[in-house]
């Protein structure tokens, strides 16, 4: 298993994610890739070497923290890490559950509305972050900026087939397809081939702004979301929101079609608190949860979901879920649980 910490917060909630690892005792073999940072980026000029690319590719799964840091604003870095894993190693799922961590952590009035449990299935390859366009007379007045968004048949149709093979009640297919005709006619296409070849589940399509609208006004009423590449990154910090905090939230970067992944908290460096011990490591902890249960280990991804459920009823969390535990307490707390 290789493991990339990353930057800001990303080493600080990784750490306590591996310490869960190593209560749980499954003899996971890892391999540290903790040179690969924005300090190294700055220094070096290169964000991901070849052979850690290969280092990642030849092992089981991954575990990343988060990469970015304000003095890479703007450059190719987290490219570079995050989207050149994610596009060479054609990870095109990206699988963000949101089930509420707690009643009291949900910022829904209506009590009846707060127990949201649905996934975000984010096309995780395609899209606006494709690289795909340029600029022209950069710097000049007239200067003209392209960023194409690409949709391929094949790219929408095994994202949407994804989305039907982990549904249990009904799908959600989210785009803009009355303002973005061409892309959206092409999942709109796919869309109802695949829905009518899955009569059992109930399909439902919405407009973006709509459905941002609707999973604040009733969460409940989603099961899973399938969306392109911008959409779905948008729609999952939101979904990570309404569950309890954006510090809790998980994710499996997928090639469903391999089984290879990619694991990551849905959060980021979090630069504005990186540095003071009080970024909460749960996110980063039920995503190592998430890999273990990938590779095989049910019970233990079990484990660490109940683990992490009984210390936020106890209140034992990091500030940003209403608690005063620092990170290291926080992870602490969670290894306390788990039995
Ligand atoms: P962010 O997710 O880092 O932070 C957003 C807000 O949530 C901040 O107020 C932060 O303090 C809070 N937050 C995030 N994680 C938290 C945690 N574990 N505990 C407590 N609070 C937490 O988003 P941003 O500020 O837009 O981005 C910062 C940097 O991270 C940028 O460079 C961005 O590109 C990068 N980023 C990387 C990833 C990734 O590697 N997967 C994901 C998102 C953003
Ligand atoms: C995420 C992040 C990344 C994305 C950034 C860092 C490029 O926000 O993993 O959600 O937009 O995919
Ligand atoms: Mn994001």
């Amino acid at each position: 298993m290789t493991v990339i910490p990353g930057d800001g917060i990303g080493p600080e909630v990784v750490h306590e994610a591996l310490l869960t690892l190593e209560a749980l005792d499954l003899g996971l073999g890892l391999d540290v890739l903790d040179h690969v940072n924005a300090d190294a980026y700055l220094r070096t000029g290169t964000a991901l070497s070849d052979r850690d690319f290969e280092r990642v590719r030849a092992s089981a799964a991954t575990l990343l923290g988060a990469v970015g840091d304000p003095r890479t604003d703007g450059t190719d870095y987290a490219r570079g890490v995050l989207l050149r894993l994610r596009f060479d190693l054609d990870l095109y799922v990206n699988h963000r559950p949101a089930r509420l961590l707690h009643d009291r952590l949900s910022p829904l009035r209506r009590k009846e509305h707060r127990p949201l449990d649905c996934v975000i299935v984010r096309e995780n390859t395609e899209g606006l972050y494709a690289g795909i366009g340029g600029r022209l007379r950069p710097g000049t007045p007239h200067e003209v900026a392209l960023d194409v968004e690409i949709s391929t048949g094949h790219g929408v149709e095994r994202v949407i087939d994804y989305a039907f093979s982990i549904a249990r009640r009904g799908v959600c297919m989210v785009d803009k397809s009355n303002a973005v005709r061409n892309g959206g006619g092409l999942w709109q296409r796919r869309w109802r081939e695949a829905a009518e070849a899955r009569p059992d589940i109930e399909t439902t399509h919405l407009y973006v702004d709509n459905a941002v609208m609707q999973l604040v006004a009733d969460p409940t009423r989603f099961d899973v979301i399938v969306a392109n590449n911008s959409y779905g990154d948008i729609l999952s910090d939101l979904a990570a929101e309404l569950a309890g905090g954006l510090g809790a939230a998980t994710s499996a970067n997928l090639n469903a079609a391999t089984g290879f992944g990619l694991f990551e908290p849905v959060h980021g460096t979090a630069p504005d608190i990186a540095g003071q011990g009080v970024a909460n490591p749960v996110g980063a902890i039920l995503t190592a949860g998430l890999m273990v249960g990938h590779l095989g280990h049910r019970d233990a991804a079990k484990a660490v979901t109940r683990a992490v459920d009984r210390a936020i009823d106890l209140e034992r969390t990091t500030p940003d879920l209403g608690g005063d535990l620092t990170t290291a307490e926080a992870g602490a707390a969670v290894r306390a649980e788990l039995r």
